[in-house]
This record gives structure tokens, sequence and C-alpha cells, in this order.
């Protein structure tokens, strides 16, 4: 079977490790980057995070590169809150020294996509996607698909009644993103709020994880345990919300997630900022630049999750 390669494009981030996991122990792709953007924590932080998460799966030959420091216009807002002072869920897990890349993400992206057929895994702000729109068009055209976790349908927001954060953090660029897949003809698949809420990791999940493979499943006790606070004390709920993996799922199978396509834009400004507004109803008359999933089959992303997590042998 012939590999897909991926970006990641990421800011890790607790789900974001999650979902670089299991994108790495997934055989239909080749991870053939990560690409680091501000986003949950500064950029610096999100290196180390992801070399952390690297040397737990024994793939440091994967390179990372640093990306964008700050959003397009607007202030930059991490969400060290929801995933601890080091962005890990205060695991503070041992920094892994040397491996700085001398090229940017930006670059990164610009060089490999007009050499190789490529997809992008968006699992944060979309900053490195649009300073990568400003500055090689014709490489960001050649993408060959588009899964963003961000955004939300008819979903509440995450950051204001009507915005999820990743949108919300850089609105700005998502609305760059946007509008440039729809210069392009090409469709963002937006994993938003109302297929991500379902994937809640419980104790209970977590445990059996542990108990098919203690190893990785101290991994994921460590980082997560500080995002189960968070969510008992924001929505009450046992368990965490994990967003991101669930776009590396639709990505591997795509009958994880069903939706429609739609125009779509994001708000910049005033009390909306960073709502993505799904244009269902085609009031606007515009052609499709997106296909938003609002329907998931939870069992069948958890039977994927689990058999690949369980798995890894590093
Ligand atoms: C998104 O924001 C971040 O906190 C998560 O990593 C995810 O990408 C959810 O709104
Ligand atoms: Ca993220």
């Amino acid at each position: 079977m012939e590999k897909k390669k991926i970006i990641i494009d990421t800011d890790p981030g607790i789900d974001d490790s999650l979902a670089i996991m299991l994108a790495l122990v997934s055989p239909e792709v080749e991870v053939v980057g990560i690409s680091i953007v501000c986003g949950n924590c500064p950029v610096d932080m999100g290196f180390e995070n992801a070399k952390k998460v690297l040397k737990f799966m024994g793939r440091l030959d994967i390179p990372i590169y640093k990306g964008e420091k700050k959003p397009l216009k607007r202030e930059y807002i991490d969400a060290l809150d929801t995933h601890g002072k080091d962005g890990l869920g205060e695991s503070f897990l041992e920094n892994v020294p040397g491996y700085e890349k001398e090229i940017d993400a930006v670059t990164f992206m610009a060089d490999i996509l007009k050499r190789e057929k490529c997809s992008v895994i968006a699992l944060g702000p979309m900053t490195n996607l649009a300073r990568l729109i400003e500055k090689d068009r014709e490489a960001f055209e050649a993408i060959e698909s588009i899964v963003s976790m961000g955004g939300c349908f008819k979903s509440y927001g995450n950051c204001s009644p009507v915005a999820e954060y990743n949108y919300w953090c850089d609105p700005d660029a998502a609305k760059t993103v946007y509008k440039a897949a729809f210069d392009a003809d090409k469709k963002i698949s937006m994993i938003g709020l109302d297929v991500t809420r379902k994937i809640v990791l419980t104790p209970t999940r977590l445990e059996y994880i542990m108990r098919k493979n203690e190893k990785a499943g101290d991994f994921i006790k460590k980082i997560t345990k500080f995002y189960y606070d968070f969510h008992w004390e924001w929505e009450h709920i046992i368990g965490c919300v994990i967003n991101d993996p669930l776009a590396v799922a639709y990505f591997l199978d795509k009958s994880i997630c069903s939706g429609f396509e739609s125009y779509v834009d994001i708000e910049t400004g005033g009390i909306s900022i960073g709502q993505s507004v799904v244009d269902e109803m085609a009031f606007y008359k515009m052609k499709s630049n997106a296909v938003v999933l609002n329907e998931v089959n939870t069992e069948k992303f958890w039977e994927m999750f689990f058999e690949r997590i369980t798995g890894i042998n590093n």
C-alpha cells in the first residue's frame, strides 16, 4: 500500500500530542514533517513538546519546524489554562536536547509541497497556512487535501458563545485559508466542535489503554491529568474531550464522520470574532469551500484509536 504523505501543522498541546501519536502508528500515512504554530502554547514550547512526543514514540527521525510566533493581526492569546504551564498537562517531561532545523515551517511547507504530493492536517490556528498563501500560493494550491480541526457549526464555542479556539486565536488566518480554498476550488474538511465534543476520553477508556499497553497508557495519563481537572471544573464532565485525534482519524477513514459541503467564512471582529459561519442553506449563493463534518461514529473512532494506540511498540 502506498502511504499518503502528510504534514501535521500543530500547537502541541495535549490532544495534539495524541493526534501525532495516532498518525505515527497508522500504516496508511507517512508523516513527512511536523510544523509548529503558536496556539495552545508559544512556538518554542510547542517545538519542545513535539520532540517529547517523538522521543516517546521513538521517531526523532521526523523533522519538526518552528512556525509563526503570533497570529496575523490579533494579539496572541495562548491556551495554557487548558493545557497546563508546560503545554503538556504539567507533566513536565524532560526536554529533548538539540534538533533545531534551519528552515522555518512555512519555508518547509513551500518546498515540500512543490516536490511531493502531500496533505495537511491542521490541528492549531491556521497562521502557518495563511503565511504559506502569502509566500507561495502555488504551494498552497498543491496541497492534496486539508483537514482542519477548528470551528463549529451548531455546537457552541469554547472561547466565546460562538467561537472555537483555533479559529478564534487567529481568525484572520482562518479567513485567509478558507478564502484561498474558495479561490482555488478546494474544500477544507472542517472537523469542528460539533463532532469533536463527542470524543471524550473517560477514565474507563484510559484504564483500558493502560491494561493493554502500560507504557502508552502511562504516558497518556501523565499528559491528560490536568485536562481531566480542567474539564471537571469547566464542564462538569468526568473525562476530557480530545479534539485533534479525530482530524487524523477522519483523514485515515472518511467513514468516521459525515457532513455536507458548504460555503464557510470566518468572522474577524466584534462579539462573534472567530466564528465559523457555515452557509448550510446557501443564502449567499456561493460555491462551497468546505466539507463540514457534523456527525461522527464514535464507536468507529474508539475502535481505531484503541487498536492503534495500544499497539504502540517503542
Ligand atoms: C482546539 O483548541 C486546542 O485547545 C486543541 O488543541 C484543539 O486543537 C479545540 O478547540
Ligand atoms: Ca490543537
